[in-house]
């Protein structure tokens, strides 16, 4: 997609006329490392859900630079790291996606040595990598800084399995070090990992092929590692995206009377589904839908306030800490926000005060809101993939109409968004500026 393309939104104005069915794509966090993964295999791996977003078509990128060959026929995607013909990680595209550092463990595990850049990806804070660098010395590499790059070359040719206790869950250094440890010397033992639901899908496809990991679901893994694995032309399904799933609930409990979201997994947004329902969303579930059901006849300012904090999963996720921000400048009542895993992701707020949200930023991690309050459709620059999601729920909201630029961070990781919002109802339309 373009990245001077924008989202004109015709705001509701308050009414609750979306309608239909809007169907789940599969998890962006959970199938950027599925692909990482095929770095382990002696075969080819594959793999069913591939949501078409941007960051699968970067992570695709970035692993032919590396000679692996990928067959793309969406929703499927065919991965075969038979011969990688480099260790050096494309600097622009790894620039531009922090899920590149996934890529560390399994090319280092299996070709003694890698470099990269410091990975880029949304603006949402400083994202340091020092647990990964720390992680990979006590498994026995040697890391040195050149120029631009970071250089790390396991000593003997091998990655050593060892003990390593994360200073904070990590999701992706979870991911890394689960990878690594399938191919290292010996046990790797990881303790305080994170257990979000992208981490367990990972760990379920490589024990289906093979891997040797313990405590899956828990904050401590156990791998034994061994020779590369053979997915022997089984096809695994990637898992729902859950956020998106739990952006479509906070849209629907704002501008909906009866919406369907299907093919999505609610036993892992079950604590944003507890919070939507406490507030007084009517919500039901069943194994892969969540349905909202005569919404239209309860107005907004009848949903109580609450306060948000966000956590590790089973908490409630960061990742929809800006869509729910945006439903409470709706309900009745006062709620803090407080963003408690990256720095710089409340800075969304200063646009949703232009549009007449009534917004207290107390620091670069807490705010207060107090609803309900009117929004009026501005022009808005989303300043991430997450942020940018949660301005097109407020330019459903508002009265008149929106313009929301920088859509190459919505492309990041929601896929035909406009379309399946049309097909809800909503008038909203690309435009190249
Ligand atoms: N952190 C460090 N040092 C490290 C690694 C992480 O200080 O070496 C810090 C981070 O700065 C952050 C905290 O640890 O403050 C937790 O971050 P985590 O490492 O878990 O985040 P991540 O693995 O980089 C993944 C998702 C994010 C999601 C977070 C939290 C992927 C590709 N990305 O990032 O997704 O917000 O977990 O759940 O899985 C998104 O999809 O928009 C997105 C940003």
């Amino acid at each position: 997609m373009d990245k001077k393309d924008s989202f004109i939104i015709e705001g509701l104005n308050g009414e609750k006329t979306l309608k239909g069915e809007i169907s789940i794509g599969g998890a962006k966090n959970a199938i950027l490392p599925l692909m990482a993964s095929a770095v382990l295999f002696e075969d080819e791996v594959a793999f069913s859900n591939v949501p078409e977003i941007d960051d699968v078509e970067r992570m695709s990128e970035l692993l032919i630079d590396l000679g692996i060959k990928i067959e793309t026929k969406s929703p499927k995607i065919k991965i075969s790291a038979n011969k990688i013909k480099s260790t050096e990680l494309d600097y622009e595209i790894s620039k531009r996606l922090r899920a590149s550092v996934i890529l560390t463990g399994p090319i280092l595990a299996r070709m003694g040595k890698i470099s990269f850049p410091h990975p880029g990806g949304c603006v949402i804070g400083p994202r340091p990598i020092d647990v990964f660098l720390e992680g990979f010395k006590k498994m026995g590499a040697e890391i040195s800084e050149k120029e631009k790059l970071y250089e790390i070359e396991a000593l003997s040719g091998k990655l050593v399995g060892t003990k390593i206790f994360f200073k904070l869950q990590s999701v992706t250094a979870t991911e890394t070090f689960m990878m690594a440890g399938v191919l290292a010397k010996g046990k790797t033992v990881l303790e305080n990992c994170a257990i979000e639901p992208e981490v367990t899908c990972l760990a379920e496809f490589l024990i289906s092929c093979g891997a040797k990991i313990k405590g899956v679901g828990t904050t401590t893994l156990e791998i034994e590692g061994g020779e590369l694995l053979k997915a022997d032309g089984k096809v695994f399904e990637n898992i729902p995206d859950r956020i998106e799933a739990g952006s479509f609930l906070i849209l629907g409990a704002l501008s909906a009377d009866n919406l369907l979201i299907k093919d999505c997994k609610p036993s892992d947004l079950a604590i944003v589904i507890e919070i939507l329902r406490d507030s007084g969303v009517p919500i039901e579930t069943g194994k892969d839908f969540i349905q909202i059901k005569n919404n239209g006849k309860i107005s907004n300012e009848k949903f109580k306030s609450f306060d948000l904090r966000t956590h590790e999963y089973p908490g409630f996720p960061t990742d929809l800490q800006a869509p729910m921000a945006v439903f409470l400048t709706q309900t009745t009542g006062e709620g803090i926000v407080f963003e408690t895993i990256f720095e710089g992701r409340l800075n969304y707020a200063e646009d949703l005060k232009r549009m007449g949200a009534d917004i207290a930023v107390w620091n670069p991690q807490k705010m207060l809101v107090k609803g309900p309050t009117s929004l009026r459709g501005k022009d808005l620059e989303g300043p991430d993939l997450r942020a940018g999601l949660a301005f097109i729920i407020s330019a459903t909201v508002a009265e008149g109409q929106s313009t929301i630029r920088n859509v190459h961070y919505i492309d990041r990781g929601y896929g035909q968004i406009e379309k399946r919002l049309k097909e809800i109802g909503l008038n909203i339309k690309r435009v190249q500026n």
